[in-house]
């Protein structure tokens, strides 16, 4: 059975004054087997670490390097999130993709970075319109997919996040037959890849989940989760989404 996850990403918005949402947030009881994360800009990670030490909200970064120490001036490691209670790392997001030409041998290394350093990777995948208008979508995924994903991951030590580019803050998303599929091809790959831990490993969709549309997507099969973005800014829109969840 796969852990549920819906994590929030505030990528470079919120100030600390922002983090006060962590307290309303913490008062929500998910269910046992359902997370809340939250991932706020670098600088803030800290402190929210420290704001949600008394419940059960979790703490991520948006990124990391992949080495542990070094020259690399503005970069921080995973061991350096590790440090100050982080417990989860995005990598591989399509913005990290397109905006610093990361790639899947990039988010590979990142991802591994931050098992060794015991946080969870969340690796995202997604393809861009154009793919999908061509009928690349499955094929783009997946090769995403070989190339990002750690080969000795554990069922507690990756989240996969499926995220079509073109739904991300658009305000449009996929067909619930499109995400169904993508998410049955995904843990399908995972399963050949990783055995059964393939079975076990959070599969989660992002790209414009909103309070309207996320019990539909949750009630997709293989769907286990959220990585939202703009709905997580606020209480008042990822509490919802957290409820339709757990
Ligand atoms: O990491 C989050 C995703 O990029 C989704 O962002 O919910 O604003 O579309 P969004």
């Amino acid at each position: 059975m796969q852990r549920k996850l819906a994590a929030g990403n505030w990528k470079m918005n919120g100030a600390r004054a922002d983090l006060s949402m962590i307290d309303r947030l913490n008062t929500s009881h998910p269910s046992p087997d359902c997370d809340i994360l939250l991932c706020p800009p670098a600088h803030l990670v800290s402190q929210a670490v420290a704001q949600a030490a008394k419940g059960t909200l979790k703490i991520g970064a948006q990124n990391c390097h992949s080495a542990e120490t070094g020259a690399y001036t503005g970069d921080i490691s995973a061991g350096m999130f590790a440090e100050i209670g982080a417990s989860h790392v995005i990598v591989g997001h399509s913005e990290r993709r397109e905006g610093y030409g990361e790639t899947d041998t990039d988010a590979r290394a990142k991802a591994t970075a931050a098992q060794a350093a015991g946080l969870i990777p969340i690796v995202c995948l997604g393809e861009s319109l154009s793919q999908r208008d061509a009928g690349d979508a499955l094929n783009v995924i997946l090769t995403q997919l070989a190339g990002s994903v750690p080969a000795d991951s554990e069922a507690d030590t990756l989240v996969v996040a499926y995220e079509p580019i073109w739904a991300i803050g658009t305000g449009k998303i996929p067909t619930m037959d499109e995400i169904a599929e993508v998410h049955q091809a995904l843990r399908a790959n995972l399963i050949d890849a990783l055995g059964q831990t393939g079975a076990a490993v959070p599969l989660l969709y992002g790209g414009s989940v909103k309070p309207a549309n996320a019990a539909g997507i949750f009630a997709l099969e293989h769907v286990n989760g959220a990585l939202v973005g703009g709905a997580s800014l606020t209480a008042q829109d990822f509490s919802p989404i957290i409820q339709a969840l757990s």
